[in-house]
């Protein structure tokens, strides 16, 4: 019986929809509230058991690398200044047997080329792939419940979600057959259709379990949607040979590569938060009060 202990994390996209703020800086290192998507989700990962956190990145190739990377200077200056909670919360950031590896892709050819270039450090493992920026807050984390189902099937696994059937042409779609509670077996799967080719509403979101066979597939696969190398090609590839589920997972996720997710994700995350939760809910009771009242909506 195989356990996941590998994650991918691909962050080397282009993040147009985020220009100019992803000029210089990747889009998982966008904060909600304080803290980067990318370390959300390298959370998630490390409470499922991860502990090989495989980090592709692009363009803005040192911001990721200087998030987790240990920072002297930094802590020195908390401990002079007393500041020792924040010099705590720096310390435990990621737990201590977790190892973080960072691959480049040299040009942003697709998500599904990104997961190939992980393949020296994957080898012959399954592993997670978790997109930061899809944004599960769940507990358990979606990752976790992934990885717990994986160690039962002992095969791929999608993570799915239903979407309004005019957004298909967003996402990886899934054609089912009914397993289990929230599990499916895959059938067929196609990116991007428009909404009325696609064979459902179940729409593949940012978390992946799978077997190290797609690498095979990942290699041979040609240009698809959008002239990119997309992982769901490659699946469809590997589901001519292995099983692949289709796994409903609890939580709420946001869809932080959009404008409005992002904003949805920081107003919910804010309100939330023990340090601004209070002071947050006053501001936006009293915001929405006064627009009521003055009965613009503004
Ligand atoms: P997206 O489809 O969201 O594309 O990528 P994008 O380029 O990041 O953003 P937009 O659409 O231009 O705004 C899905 C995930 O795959 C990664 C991205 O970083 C994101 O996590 N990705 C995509 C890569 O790592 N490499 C690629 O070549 C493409």
């Amino acid at each position: 019986m195989k356990r996941v202990t590998k994650a991918i994390f691909p962050a080397a996209g282009m993040g147009t929809r985020f220009l100019p703020a992803t000029k210089a800086n990747p889009k998982e290192m966008l904060p909600i509230v304080d803290k980067p998507l990318i370390q959300y989700a390298a959370e998630e990962a490390a409470a499922a058991g991860i502990t090989d956190l495989i980090f592709i990145i692009g363009r803005t190739k040192r911001a990721i690398a200087d998030h987790f990377d240990k920072a002297y200077e930094l802590e020195v200056e908390l401990e002079t200044r007393g500041k020792l909670k924040a010099l705590e919360d720096l310390r435990g950031m990621l737990p201590v047997n977790v190892n973080c590896i960072y691959i480049r892709q040299a040009e942003a050819l697709g998500l599904g080329h990104a997961v190939l270039c992980a393949q020296p450090a994957v080898n012959d493992e399954p592993f997670a792939v978790l997109l930061a920026d899809d944004l599960i807050d769940g507990e358990p984390g979606a990752t976790k419940q992934m990885c717990d189902l994986y160690s039962y099937y002992q095969c791929s696994m999608v993570g799915v979600q239903h979407v309004d059937p005019s957004e298909t042409g967003s996402y990886g779609i899934v054609a089912t057959s009914p397993l289990a509670e929230r599990i499916s077996r895959v059938n067929q799967i196609v990116e991007k259709p428009k909404p009325a080719d696609a064979p459902s509403d179940l729409a593949v979101v940012g978390r992946y379990v799978l077997t190290p066979r797609i690498f095979h597939h990942l290699r041979h696969i040609e240009r698809g949607a959008g002239g990119e190398l997309q992982l769901t090609d490659g699946i469809a590839e590997l589901l001519k040979e292995q099983q692949v589920l289709a796994y409903e997972f609890t939580g709420k996720r946001y869809d932080c590569g959009s404008k409005l997710g992002y904003l949805e994700a920081t107003v919910e995350y804010a309100l939330k938060h023990p340090e601004v939760a209070a002071e947050f809910k006053d501001y936006l009771e009293k915001r929405f009060c006064a627009s009521c009242q003055s009965g613009k909506g503004t």
